[in-house]
């Protein structure tokens, strides 16, 4: 673990405008500075960045939060992963808090792969520049492919020799462990002797989702040779194959940005696409796609589109990957190329506009897609029509997500000029079938609850249940809450008058005189014993209320800043909303002139109040219902006690927000 010392030192360092600028175009306007938005599509900026408050908030999609935030979501690092990031860019040294013994070991074998990879990576690329062999060989071919230098240098692309230990000797030589070079499986031991399992190859690195090299596919260069086309890395602790998508670090952005993952065979198609404008592009790299790889993408889209070449193997292949991705509850669409054509060698021939149009033109839905491959053959013939139904419905069967799978029964039967009634009984039957056929297998034997056709999502869903008991306790008093927060996140240290004399009142002027916003607000929300529903809201509120009780004052920055995300979050939200005070009175609140103090006053206690207004109405909802249900005569004296208290505090309540009103 990060030691809590760096942790400080790094929040501490870390300046919002200068994380954000590595990343995104700011101008500065007013007291903050603007720029495009790198979470959402966006044409005029509306993403903010407050270099006094250390903070950004996107006022078209809504993100926001603090440095540390924005690069755990630009980057979709983890939180330590971000950390890392900001040490190293503000030059922090990285103290760790004691590690278990296997822990270490762990972290260190998993760290020396990294380098060595890491060394390998660099090695290849050099020799590829540098080198007359590489030069001569690896680098026309990949000219001749059509691969600018830019392309070469983003993928980092590689050579290795065509030599039995070239990279394995200079590497020893350099001091890397061969143990690490083993596991890695840069080089092959055999009997005391060396050898590189990369030789005479072009070398494609591949990385995890946070851009280190992870392994490495060689594809060979003469065309008649009997050797397999690629050579890859072996499994090894850093490489899992299942859990690796080719050309995820360089997709990510755009995947976002887009919406959509595109799903490509192999290498060269992710490296041709990007190059031609399709960045949000990903491979599986020759393994059939797994269900890991689907939630990799799942993090960041909920969209994948399939391209595949138009040949049958690569249809069938695409066939498993559909119901795999709709079973994980996706989106998929597929785009067929021409016969003879892939990704690569289509984006090759055509314009990046061509390219665009074609592939906006051809993703067609896993129906239509099926429906496309399938009919021309089946419709004539009855027996290769019911097949094909089948087929398309044994997709839609997985689909976890009951209303998206009632809309492809409607696309089926229109599509396939079906009623709808028998497709749902046919997709029920399958339904069953599975859910039995998997509980079985978990030695479970009840019945799957049968689908309800979509005629009977049109009448609407079942009314909601009219206990009045519910409903009273339902009535939100979110909004009430979330402006107590706002005042105490905007004003907690600000101090204000509270001499205030309220004939009647013993508990008017706790505290009394000069007290600050959180003082107040704590002191008369436990004095009343109230507390916050939300729980973000009450975990802020447990330190505000530690901070008053041991005399502490927490601001603004404190929030902000805050370890916990989810707080900071929150807390940014609240600060940049667009319902908290007019921008005057940020301005204004330090300075203490009387008539504003006053107005403060007086909008702090209408906020508490009014919390407590909707505390006491609900609580007298309750009451009544309560009355109304007991039997038991001492029960109901009780009620009837509490509700004439509820009803004095409500009018006291309504007395103090009277008063505050203007
Ligand atoms: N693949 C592999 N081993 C092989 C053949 C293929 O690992 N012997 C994987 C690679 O990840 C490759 C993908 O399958 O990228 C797709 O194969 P293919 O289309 O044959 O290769 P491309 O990379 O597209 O190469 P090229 O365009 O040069 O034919
Ligand atoms: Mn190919």
């Amino acid at each position: 673990m990060i030691s809590k010392s760096t942790i400080d030192k790094v929040f501490d360092s870390a300046r919002i405008e200068e994380v954000v600028e590595d990343f995104v175009a700011l101008k500065q306007r007013g007291v903050n500075k603007i720029g495009l938005c790198p979470f959402h599509n966006e044409k005029t900026p509306s993403f903010t960045v407050s270099t006094a408050k250390g903070i950004y908030k996107c006022f078209g999609c809504g993100v926001g939060g603090n440095a540390v935030k924005f690069v755990m979501e630009h980057e979709k690092y983890s939180y330590p992963e971000a950390l890392r990031y900001l040490a190293q860019k503000y030059n922090i040294e990285i103290e760790e808090d004691q590690y278990s013994e296997e822990d270490s070991k762990i972290r260190s074998e998993r760290e020396s792969q990294y380098v060595v990879l890491t060394h390998a990576q660099k090695y290849f690329s050099d020799i590829l520049m540098n080198n007359e062999e590489g030069k001569a060989i690896g680098l026309s071919y990949f000219k001749e492919r059509g691969y600018t230098e830019e392309t070469i240098e983003q993928f980092q692309l590689g050579y290795g020799l065509d030599t039995w230990d070239a990279f394995t000797k200079d590497a020893l030589e350099k001091g890397y462990q061969l143990e690490y070079l083993e596991k890695t499986g840069l080089t092959i031991v055999k009997e005391d002797k060396h050898y590189d399992r990369f030789r005479g190859r072009v070398m494609f690195p591949i990385h995890n989702f946070s851009g280190k090299v992870i392994g490495f596919g060689g594809r060979v260069l003469k065309k008649d040779v009997k050797a397999a086309k690629y050579v890859n890395s072996p499994e090894s602790e850093v490489y899992e194959k299942r859990r690796v998508l080719y050309g995820i670090y360089y997709a990510k952005k755009d995947i976002i940005a887009q919406d959509n993952c595109y799903l490509v065979e192999g290498y060269t198609d992710v490296v041709t696409l990007y190059q031609s404008g399709i960045k949000n592009v990903v491979s599986s790299s020759g393994t059939s796609l797994t269900v890991d790889q689907i939630r990799l993408v799942k993090r960041i889209t909920n969209n994948i589109t399939i391209l595949y070449d138009g040949d049958p193997a690569g249809i069938k292949a695409s066939f498993r990957g559909i119901d795999l991705i709709l079973q994980e509850g996706l989106n998929v669409r597929i785009v067929l190329f021409p016969e003879g054509e892939d990704p690569d060698s289509y984006a090759m021939k055509v314009s990046t506009k061509e390219l665009h149009d074609f592939l906006e033109e051809n993703a067609k839905d896993f129906i239509a897609f099926k429906t496309s491959i399938l009919l021309e053959e089946a419709s004539s013939d009855p027996v290769r029509k019911s097949a094909l139904i089948r087929d398309i419905l044994e997709s839609v069967a997985v689909i976890p997500d009951a209303i998206s799978r009632s809309t492809f029964l409607h696309e089926c039967g229109r599509t396939m000029d079906i009623s709808e009634q028998i497709l749902v009984a046919e997709l029920n039957k399958i339904r069953r079938k599975n859910t039995n056929q998997m509980r079985r297998q978990a030695g479970d034997y009840r019945q799957e609850p049968v689908e309800i056709p979509i005629n009977e999502y049109k009448s609407g869903f079942p009314a909601e249940s009219e206990n009045v008991y519910d409903k009273g306790v339902s009535i939100s008093i979110e909004p009430q809450e979330r402006d107590v927060m706002r005042f105490l996140l905007n004003f907690g240290d600000v101090r204000i008058d509270m001499e205030v004399k309220e004939a009647g009142s013993e508990k008017a002027s706790k505290g009394g005189g000069d007290i600050t916003v959180e003082q107040f607000i704590v002191n008369e929300l436990t004095n009343d014993g109230l507390e916050f529903e939300i729980e973000v809201y009450s975990k802020i509120f447990k330190e505000y209320e530690e901070a008053v009780k041991s005399k502490n004052t927490l601001d603004q920055q404190y929030f902000l800043k805050h370890r916990d995300p989810e707080i900071a979050e929150l807390c940014v939200d609240l600060v940049f909303s667009p319902y908290s005070l007019s921008k005057n009175w940020e301005e204004r609140h330090q300075i203490h002139v009387s008539t504003e103090e006053m107005t403060l006053r007086k909008a702090v206690e209408r906020t508490v109040y009014s919390l407590k207004m909707s505390k006491v109405k609900r609580m007298i909802a309750e009451n009544r219902e309560k009355i109304k249900a007991s039997e038991d005569e001492n029960v109901r004296t009780d009620l009837l006690k509490q509700y004439g208290g509820l009803l004095e505090a409500k009018k006291f309540i309504s007395k103090v927000l009277g008063r505050v009103v203007n």
